[in-house]
């Protein structure tokens, strides 16, 4: 059975992402224009991790659409507390669903539940691994709010160890012209060797610093992210890289005065209140922006203009 997925944005032609990103652009000027456009399908959302924004922005994308959304967001009320397998779960929910979004801590998950699905399967989240709808949102997000996704120097600050949103997007922005990276991060927080290598492969200029303060400046985008609790082995290690970056105004005075401060969200201290109200800040918008990313990727999904990945047949 051939079933097109979105497990990795590289599953698609770049040329595709475009397209995407353009239609979610359209879709922010007037989302009611496509409403009923998805009537009668439904969409199961199956998030075995917490989540805010993916989980109800795809659940919004799919209602704006006219579909209706079943699904779980906590695993311990659905009989994965009684030890049912991923691969049962979504073998059943498949057959429930016409289309299957997951967010699960283990990396590769999202691509296991694909071999076990009669329906696509979109990955909202695999463990510090990838978030491509996130990086689709960052993409509508840089085209709308910054107009283009070549040369550009991008500053990923924080967690840059487990933070998928930023694998993800690095991986995507390799594939733009011209972009050069600065990450800053502590030395237990680094960028996964893989990602540098991906980089290296593409012949993406890249530093790796410790200062904020001192990188700021010379970029057109700060990209923030929180360190990642959750996938900390102790409290201890945890607390030790906890609370190292924080951007204030202060620190904003170096930055350019067009420099964009995103962030996948959620926060906890990584940026302080008062910055929200500087017109730098996008990550409010680039969560709205998540809305109109997903309903591209979902009538995308649907009209079948996403190329089918050959999967194995279910065990
Ligand atoms: N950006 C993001 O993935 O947020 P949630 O964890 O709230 O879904």
């Amino acid at each position: 059975m051939n079933l097109p997925h979105l497990i990795d944005l590289d599953d698609l032609q770049v040329a595709q992402w475009e397209k995407l990103i353009m239609l979610a652009g359209e879709i922010s000027k007037k989302p009611s224009d496509y409403f009923g456009r998805l009537s009668g399908k439904i969409m199961a959302t199956l998030f075995y991790e917490p989540s805010t924004r993916t989980q109800m922005s795809f659940q919004t994308a799919m209602l704006r659409l006219g579909g209706e959304v079943i699904g779980f967001d906590n695993p311990q009320n659905s009989s994965v507390a009684k030890g049912e397998s991923l691969k049962d779960t979504v073998k059943i929910m498949s057959g429930y669903a016409d289309i299957l979004v997951i967010r699960h801590p283990y990396e590769g998950s999202a691509k296991a539940a694909s071999l076990y699905a009669s329906c696509p399967v979109i990955n909202a989240g695999d463990g510090g691994h990838l978030h491509p709808t996130q990086t689709l949102t960052d993409l509508v997000t840089l085209k709308q709010e910054k107009g283009r996704l070549t040369n550009l120097t991008i500053g990923l600050c924080g967690d840059l160890k487990n933070g998928r949103t930023v694998h993800s997007l690095l991986k995507a922005m390799v594939k733009f012209k011209g972009n050069r990276f600065v990450l800053i991060s502590t030395e237990e927080l680094r960028i996964p060797s893989y990602i540098r290598d991906i980089l290296q492969a593409n012949g993406c200029p890249f530093e790796e610093v410790f200062s904020l303060e001192e990188a700021i400046g010379e970029l057109d985008v700060l990209y923030m992210t929180r360190i990642q609790k959750e996938r900390f082995s102790s409290e201890e290690e945890y607390k030790r890289q906890n609370s190292i970056y924080t951007l204030d105004e202060k620190k904003l005075e170096r930055a350019k005065l067009d420099m964009k401060i995103m962030h996948p969200l959620p926060r906890v201290d990584e940026i302080a209140d008062a910055v929200d109200t500087d017109p730098r800040a996008i990550y409010f918008k680039q969560a709205a922006y998540g809305i109109y990313a997903r309903m591209a990727l979902i009538l995308m999904l649907f009209d079948g203009s996403l190329p089918a990945t050959a999967i194995p047949k279910p065990r």
